[in-house]
């Protein structure tokens, strides 16, 4: 299949949009951006072209896709009740990264759903994908732009790179504002649950609705099994061997490291924030990635997922990564690198 681009980086050409409302209409699958990270689209209503989704992206059955809605009249031909909590969530953080489990109709896609009786909803806040929304009146179920199991994908590139020729089309809305998958919360659970932590964090989400709770396989060591089926597989993996460090103190114990495994220097990355930056010129690798200053969070996960992939590109083998306290923004960072390094710290036994 020939992929199609449509290149809305800089304007929405009104022509092409009508283009894309019309495919997504015919049952085609079309890559978006949103100011999370790209999602890869097809209409709630058509089940075949969910199924195409599974099939470009290589993703288990048994993982269901979240709708993406233009306008708050959408919601209520997709949820039982818009509980009250949900009502202060919308006004608090919607259009934006935050995305809502409800109960669904019984009308809904189970294909779409993984056969759940809930379903997982957000509203982007991305001007390209809400005129789509808005215009075709469209409801879009939508995975991350990747195939799986690779970081998500935030640059139009980056979707390019994974589904160039096993999708229909690729939209360019330029680089994602957010950089890291929305935060997913629960509100089908007695106590509000947060499944997946995003840029809006916990203490975010207590603001607008009081004492919510983190679910348990985001937190501790008990292995229990996720509530969001996909945050159960390894995710968000570069292709090389991962290890999380702390701020420049174990540089003793990542030179051991190196030759322990008889590491090729030329082919380790070091991925830290710029005030540590100089206190590992003694390693010696020529690739060194900047997360952008400590008191910038947002910044470094803003650049996380183009920093992995890069590395990938470079065909890096091992990277050396910082850690950051794990509050706040710093739990979303940590839980990406978690996933993304297979739980592997480099700490003093
Ligand atoms: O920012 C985002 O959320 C992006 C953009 C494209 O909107 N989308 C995204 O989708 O990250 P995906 O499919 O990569 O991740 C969706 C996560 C999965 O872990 C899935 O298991 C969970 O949401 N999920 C979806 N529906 C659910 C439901 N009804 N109950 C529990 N978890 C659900
Ligand atoms: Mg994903």
């Amino acid at each position: 299949m020939k992929t199609k681009y449509y290149d809305f980086s800089e304007i929405i050409s009104e022509a092409d949009l009508d283009d894309i409302i019309t495919a997504y209409k015919r049952g085609e699958v079309i890559a978006f951006p949103t100011e999370t990270v790209y999602g890869l689209g097809a209409d709630i209503n058509n089940d075949e072209a969910i199924l195409k989704i599974y099939k470009a992206k290589n993703r288990p059955s048994d993982n269901p896709l979240i709708a993406h809605i233009g306008s708050i009249d959408q919601l209520e031909g997709l949820v039982k009740v818009v509980p009250e909590k949900a009502k202060l969530l919308i006004d608090a953080f919607w259009p934006g990264p935050l995305t809502i489990i409800f109960n669904k109709n019984n009308n809904i896609s189970n294909v779409a759903t993984a056969g759940l009786p809930s379903i997982g909803i957000r509203m982007p806040d991305h001007p390209v994908i809400e005129s789509i929304l808005v215009k075709g009146d469209l409801v879009l179920v939508a995975p991350s732009a990747n195939i799986s199991g690779s970081p998500s994908p935030t640059t139009m590139k980056h979707v390019s790179n994974d589904l160039d020729g096993l999708i229909y089309g690729i939209i360019d809305g330029g680089n994602c504002e957010e950089g890291i998958e929305s935060t997913i919360i629960d509100l089908t659970s007695e106590v509000p649950t947060i499944l997946r932590p995003g840029t809006i964090t916990k203490e975010d989400i207590e603001e607008a609705i009081g004492k919510i709770e983190f679910d348990e396989s985001l937190i501790g060591t008990a292995v229990v099994i996720a509530k969001a089926p996909g945050m159960k597989y390894k995710h968000y993996a570069p292709e090389a061997k991962v290890y999380i460090i702390d701020n420049c103190n174990n540089i003793e114990l990542i030179l051991l490291e190196i030759n322990k495994e008889k590491m090729n220097i030329k082919k380790c990355a070091l991925i830290c924030f710029d005030e540590n930056n100089i206190n590992y010129d003694t390693i010696g690798t020529p690739n060194k990635f900047s997360l952008g200053s400590q008191s910038d969070l947002k910044y470094a996960i803003r650049n996380l997922y183009r920093i992995l992939r890069d590395c990938d590109i470079l065909g890096i083998e091992n990277i050396f990564i910082e850690g950051y306290k794990e509050v706040g923004l710093g739990f979303s960072y940590m839980n990406r690198l978690r996933k993304a390094a297979n739980g592997n710290f480099l700490k003093e036994k």
